[in-house]
């Protein structure tokens, strides 16, 4: 599978950089095209002949090349990869993507790469657990970069711990099968909806919900990662994702949600996994409501159920998965939610499960479908927006 595919490797200054030089030599083997890119530190821990010997390709370390006459293109060459791997990844190097500092020429090839992006960390055990490790690691799995765990065992300064790099031919094997995922959603397209509306009830108030996108997002990119071309329409959130096939539309209410998904009703695949308001004001008011003695009743009327138009007007080609939270006679509530909205399958939320639902990392969702209904565990809502993939990719295939 990785045949003519081009990977870019981007190699940081830890002493597991020697490892890079094998991955290089197996994606070679492999038939990949290899660029390497490094940090001016990694060229003190591997020379960059090397990796140059081995890649067949000029490695890259500065903006300007060393005869003076050329800019190195960092938006070229993240452009160019079909997947960007930061291997080994250091302390620094994490933190600084995770911020968008920019100071040399991995950097920037970071912040313009439109491919994905894979982290493979390697530390001394302390740093690898330290809070602002931890963090910045959270972040840049927020951006939908993939970050390979460090391994036990023994680490370069004598101690035992987490932290080793992950051996080059596990790194293979890993995008090895992600490329031929990529394969599997290719000429496929998907729309996905995500976070909560604000119906507006004044200019400074809303009527809103805790949904924090996170689980939305996460399908958007599991798709996208398989090859699908998702419109991603979402909710306000504090999400950030950037894939080259992902479009973001930004919407607030459940009426410009609606008109939004209105526009890609030709889609192959519909996830709606956004918190929609059921309920938005009549009237909205010019001016900011100002208070009165007394109570204040405010009248709501039903907005368009987006997930029930897109079911009724589904076509044979289309796939079609909607969510549920529900809090009592749960599986029979997301059972008729199935039937009514016309879905292929429900992604049932219990509120029940500690580290399930809005705002947390993890989630716990059974599966509903017509015939069957599945439990899966507690699993990051990552684990569990790639579940929902695969279960949407074994729908399509049995249809
Ligand atoms: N949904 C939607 N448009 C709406 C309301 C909900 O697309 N206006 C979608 C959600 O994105 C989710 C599914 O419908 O995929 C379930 O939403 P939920 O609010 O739980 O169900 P309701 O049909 O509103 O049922 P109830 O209020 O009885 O729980």
């Amino acid at each position: 599978m990785l045949k003519g595919k081009k990977i870019l490797v981007g190699v940081t200054g830890s002493i597991a950089a020697y490892k890079t030089a094998f991955l290089v030599r197996l994606l070679k083997k492999a038939e990949a095209e290899v660029r390497v890119v490094m940090t001016p530190s990694a060229s003190q821990f591997i020379g960059p002949v090397t990796l140059a010997t081995l890649s067949k390709n000029p490695v890259e370390i500065d903006f300007v090349n060393s005869s003076q006459t050329d800019w190195t293109n960092h938006v070229e060459l993240g452009l160019w990869a079909d997947l960007f791997l930061v291997v080994p990844a250091t302390a620094a190097t994490i933190a600084k993507m995770a911020n968008g500092l920019c100071d040399n020429l991995l950097l920037a090839t970071y912040l313009s790469a439109k491919c994905p992006v894979w982290i493979a960390p390697a530390m001394d055990l302390d740093m690898y657990k330290h809070p602002s490790t931890i963090n910045n690691l959270k972040t840049l799995a927020g951006f939908g970069n993939r970050i390979i765990e460090a391994r036990d065992g023994e680490l370069a300064s004598g101690l035992e711990g987490k932290g080793r790099v992950e051996e080059p031919e596990v790194i293979l094997e890993m995008l090895d099968n992600h490329f031929s995922q990529v394969e599997s959603l290719a000429g496929v397209t998907a729309v996905v909806t995500a976070g909560p509306t604000y119906e507006k009830l004044d200019p400074v108030r809303f009527i809103g919900n805790h949904s924090s996108g996170k689980m939305g997002f996460a399908i958007a990119n599991e798709l996208a990662d398989k090859g699908a071309k998702v419109q991603l329409i979402a909710g306000p959130n504090q999400q950030s994702i950037q894939h080259q096939n992902i479009t973001v539309t930004n919407v607030q209410s459940a009426e410009e949600m609606f008109s939004a998904v209105q526009k890609h009703m030709d889609a192959d695949i519909f996830v709606m996994a956004a918190a929609v308001a059921d309920y938005t004001p009549v009237n909205v008011a010019d001016q900011k409501m100002k208070k009165k003695e007394g109570e204040l009743t405010i009248k709501l009327k039903r907005t368009q159920d987006i997930l029930l138009s897109v079911g009724q007007n589904k076509k044979p080609h289309q796939t079609v998965v909607g969510f549920a939270m529900e809090t009592e006679n749960e599986v029979q509530n997301a059972q008729s939610k199935l039937q009514k909205k016309k879905a292929d399958l429900i992604v049932l939320n219990s509120l029940r499960t500690e580290g399930a639902g809005f705002k947390v990392d993890t989630n716990q969702v059974t599966f509903v479908e017509q015939e069957n209904v599945t439990d899966l565990p507690l699993m990051s809502k990552k684990e569990v927006a790639e579940r929902i993939v695969n279960k949407i990719i074994d729908l399509r295939n049995d249809a």
